[in-house]
């Protein structure tokens, strides 16, 4: 699902951006851990969580509300349905963009049975409205239902049973404090290391009836940007092509020719990741250059190259965003196998732009 009607995400076209296409949805459902044992790394919220569940089942009472919070393909959706089923409870999934008004919530809120889990993604998206109306039903499990319209508008309280509401969100920064405040506990996931990816690898390719080995699978891990979903995005394309180029079986070999076919580099970097750190430091010899400019230059929209490039460079020491425009790191220079200009490799120019 796409519920960004904004934007027409360029990352859903990429082999390793993170957003989820009509592909991955259906494989994701196959794919999903269905119980916290099954659920690979994050072990701090794993564990965190599985307290929160034990306890709440102990005292055979409905869980607090959970927060989610992590970058795209993290986790977020499989572990709410992992609280469902810990819970032995049904699930209602919706999200933020899908209520926009406080009567769209109320409608959901009050057909809860006692005990459901409400699923709430992208709930840093919700309207303002809908919001309030949420801090009361989280807190008293109460809504106020407004009928009519005007002077003789009145709010006829609702008594709510008790649910656990589950919110996801990429940009906890963006959620009110108040509605922050409201969740008894908030898990933050953490990109995944790559001896944990490569469980996930095999536990898929075993799911999807795909023979691996220990090195292929760390080769598509190293490449997956530290994200579940790229790992089985990946591990499906790599699958194609050991199929069609060879006996089915994935070896490092394998791995690293099917990738180079996707232009899936061995840090994960993609062609447009590629494309613009060849022009901040061929073009512009290392920056700063401001953004429009390198958009341009890799004929991109600014948003492209800030939203989908950006956030994985910066995250691998490859890019900085500094005051003045756009900067390669050394490491970027290193990656590309290319040779800084005398001002980069000694220093000077650029050091203080790092704030060193
Ligand atoms: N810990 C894990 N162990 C095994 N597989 C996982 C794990 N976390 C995620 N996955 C796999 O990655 C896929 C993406 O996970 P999920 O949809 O839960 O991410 P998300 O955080 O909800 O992403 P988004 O922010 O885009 O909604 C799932 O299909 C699942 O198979
Ligand atoms: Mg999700």
């Amino acid at each position: 699902m796409n519920w960004d009607d904004t934007t027409d995400t360029p990352a859903a076209e990429r082999l390793v951006g993170a957003s989820a296409d009509g592909e991955d949805q259906a494989v994701e459902a196959a794919l999903r851990p269905k119980d916290l044992g099954e659920f690979i790394g994050q072990e701090k919220v794993r564990e965190q969580l599985d307290l929160v569940l034990r306890a709440a089942r102990a005292r055979g009472a409905t869980a607090d509300h959970v927060l989610l919070s992590g970058a795209p393909g993290l986790g977020k959706t499989t572990l709410s349905m992992i609280i469902a089923a810990e819970m032995n409870a049904p699930i209602r999934i919706t999200s933020g963009p899908a209520i926009q008004h406080a009567g769209d919530l109320a409608a959901i809120l009050s057909s809860l049975q006692e005990g459901e889990v409400l699923f709430l993604d992208e709930i840093h998206r919700m309207s303002r409205p809908a919001e309030e109306m949420l801090y009361m039903a989280m807190e008293d499990f109460r809504v106020d239902v407004i009928v009519g319209k005007g002077p003789g508008a009145t709010a006829i309280p609702l008594e709510l049973p008790p649910f656990t509401l589950v919110g996801a969100t990429t940009r906890a920064g963006l959620l009110p404090p108040p509605l922050r405040d409201r969740f008894g506990f908030t898990g933050h996931m953490e990109f995944y290391e790559p001896a944990e990816l490569e469980r996930v690898i095999h536990r898929s390719a075993n799911l999807l009836d795909v023979e691996i080995d220990a090195d292929g699978a760390a080769e598509i891990a190293g490449r997956s940007r530290g994200t579940p979903r790229i790992a089985n995005r990946l591990l499906r394309r790599v699958r194609d092509y050991a199929q069609v180029k060879a006996d089915g079986l994935i070896t490092r070999d394998i791995a690293q020719a099917a990738l180079a076919v996707y232009e899936v580099d061995a840090r994960g970097l993609d062609r447009l990741d590629r494309a613009v750190l060849v022009a901040l430091l061929k073009l512009f010899g290392g920056g700063p250059v401001g953004l429009s400019t390198l958009a341009v230059a890799v004929g991109e929209e600014r948003e492209t190259v800030e939203e989908v490039a950006e956030p994985f460079l910066v995250r691998e020491g490859l890019l900085a965003r500094t005051p003045r425009g756009r900067v390669g790191t050394p490491a970027a220079w290193a990656h590309l196998g290319l040779t800084p200009p005398r001002s980069t490799a000694t220093g000077n120019g650029q050091q203080d732009l790092f704030g060193a």
